[in-house]
């Protein structure tokens, strides 16, 4: 076939190539080539890629793809969904690599679905969420007041609940907890993960909360080995804002409440508004003591590295910037 292209379009069709365009161009009947990953504890040798071609049908979402094959070609196909329509948070899934809710989310002419991560698969698309109920358990996520409820109504002003209301917005899908890399490191780090901390956030930013419970919870929560990547935040279908919203005021919380866990990043801070930039070798010394000095194999391989200089360390201020950088962490 001969195809002519326009010089004036090159560039075009790939910037208009987005996934509203592409499933634009689906019509009714047209292919869609789905791929499932099974998992069948039973028998490793039904477990793998299993490819199904379903006929597009309008405004079909992937929970109709999967329906279809589940009655056309797979009955024994294993998938979760209850109420159809982005409100249980049970139909998560991975579409070509990212998480969405299979009943909310359009099909696309060729996708690969697979379970959520970070979950043990129980069977095919079915994960299951114990790891998850378990941790938001420990942090007995309700309110226990201080002291006595004054009455109806209770003040509260939007000042107090803002963080707290907007992760009353979560439906427990677990697509951030898919996405978190932190928590797919397992257990090298204690970090509860995002959906946990959702929960957690529910009540543990209410200010009728007990400080001494709300510290209790954020003890546990491993939450300084967030490294704000933002991926839960892109995943999350009910648009909860878990880094600006969640993630950072319970780190605030935690420096409140439980210093002694928020002691690097204080440090951390406290390094950058004094020097107006961040110095390794005062942020070992400070947070790791001075037992630190002893392990004089691992000083000289920092510095061979350049990931430390004595001589900055001793010299390096620079007032200018150190002003700027307390006016803005102050603020
Ligand atoms: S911002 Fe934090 S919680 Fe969110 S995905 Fe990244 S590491 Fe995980
Ligand atoms: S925060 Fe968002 S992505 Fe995470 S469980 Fe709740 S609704 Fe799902
Ligand atoms: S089935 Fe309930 S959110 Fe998708």
């Amino acid at each position: 076939m001969n195809v002519q292209i326009d010089a004036r379009s090159i560039g075009k069709a790939e910037n208009s190539d987005g996934l509203l365009a592409r499933n634009t161009r689906l019509q009714q009947g047209d292919p869609v080539r789905i791929r499932v990953r099974r998992h069948d504890p039973d028998d490793a040798n039904k477990s793998g890629l299993e490819s199904f071609v379903v006929p597009y049908d309008q405004s079909m979402r992937v929970l109709d793809a999967l329906n279809y094959v589940a009655e056309h070609f797979a009955a024994d196909l294993a998938y979760r969904w209850f109420c159809g329509s982005k409100m249980c948070g049970t139909c998560a899934v991975r579409m070509n690599g990212r998480e969405v809710l299979a009943c909310w989310e359009s099909v696309e002419p060729d996708m690969t679905i697979e379970p959520l991560r970070n979950l043990p698969v129980i069977r095919d698309l079915v994960v299951d969420r114990t790891p998850y109920e378990a941790r938001v358990a420990k942090f007995e996520p309700w309110l226990e007041r201080p002291c006595d409820y004054p009455g109806f109504p209770e003040s509260l002003s939007h000042k107090d609940m803002k963080n707290a209301s907007k992760a009353l917005d979560c439906i427990s899908c677990m697509s951030c907890f898919s996405a978190c890399p932190v928590v797919g490191l397992g257990d090298l780090t204690n970090f509860a993960g995002p959906a946990p901390l959702v929960q957690l956030a529910q009540t543990a930013l209410d200010v009728r909360n007990d400080p001494a419970k709300v510290a209790r919870a954020l003890e546990v929560a491993g939450i300084f080995n967030c490294v704000s990547c933002y991926k839960c935040e892109e995943a999350c279908p009910a648009k909860i804002p878990i880094v600006t919203r969640v993630i950072e005021p319970l780190k605030a919380k935690t420096a409140e409440l439980v210093p002694h866990a928020a002691r690097h990043a204080t440090t951390f801070r406290a390094i950058i508004a004094a020097r107006g930039r961040i110095d390794p070798s005062e942020l070992v010394l400070r947070v790791q003591g001075a037992k630190v000095l002893l392990q004089i194999g691992r000083a000289l391989r920092l510095l061979v590295r350049g990931k430390i200089n004595p001589f900055r360390t001793l010299f390096g201020k620079y007032k200018g910037a150190a002003r700027a950088a307390s006016r803005i962490l102050d603020q």
